[in-house]
């Protein structure tokens, strides 16, 4: 079944979000199978978002990822990875459709609430970065 990396960053989290960011997946009928908070470490930054590297927003983005805590989790379910970039909208705010999570919380591109795998290699790149294959779970989610 397919698998897709979704975090919310530090804004969503200090913004009282992870909640409301969960609950989107959940009732959407997605399974969450791996979940952790933790204060992402600038080498770990830096990797995650080694594609960006170069790039004038770079810095920035790096020092706002290490703010301060993420939440990052992995769901599973039926085309998820597309199905998620759905949800979230537009990568900048200001493009985001209304009721999808950045076209409802964010304004700005450099605090756009969260962040989900752009293809199945980034899925498996990001999965591969934050979860060991013992922290991915297995249990029923009848429907
Ligand atoms: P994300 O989906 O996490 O992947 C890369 C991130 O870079 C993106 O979300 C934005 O938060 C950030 N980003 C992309 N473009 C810009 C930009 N022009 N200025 C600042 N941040 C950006």
């Amino acid at each position: 079944m397919e698998r897709t990396f979704v975090m919310v960053k530090p804004d969503g989290v200090q913004r009282g979000l992870v909640g409301e960011i969960i609950a989107r997946f959940e009732r959407r009928g997605y399974k969450l199978v791996g979940l952790k908070m933790f204060t992402m470490p600038r080498e770990v930054a830096e990797t995650h978002y080694a594609e960006h590297r170069g790039k004038p927003f770079f810095e920035g983005l790096v020092r706002y990822i290490t703010s301060g805590p993420v939440v990052a989790m992995v769901w599973e379910g039926k085309n998820v990875i597309a199905a998620a970039r759905e949800m979230m909208g537009a990568t900048d705010p200001q493009k985001a459709l209304p009721g999808t999570i950045r076209g409802t919380y964010g304004i700005d591109v450099g605090r756009n609430v969260v962040h989900g795998s752009d293809s199945p290699a980034s899925a498996a790149r990001e999965i591969d970065i934050f979860f060991k294959a013992d922290e991915l779970l297995n249990y029923e989610r009848p429907l």
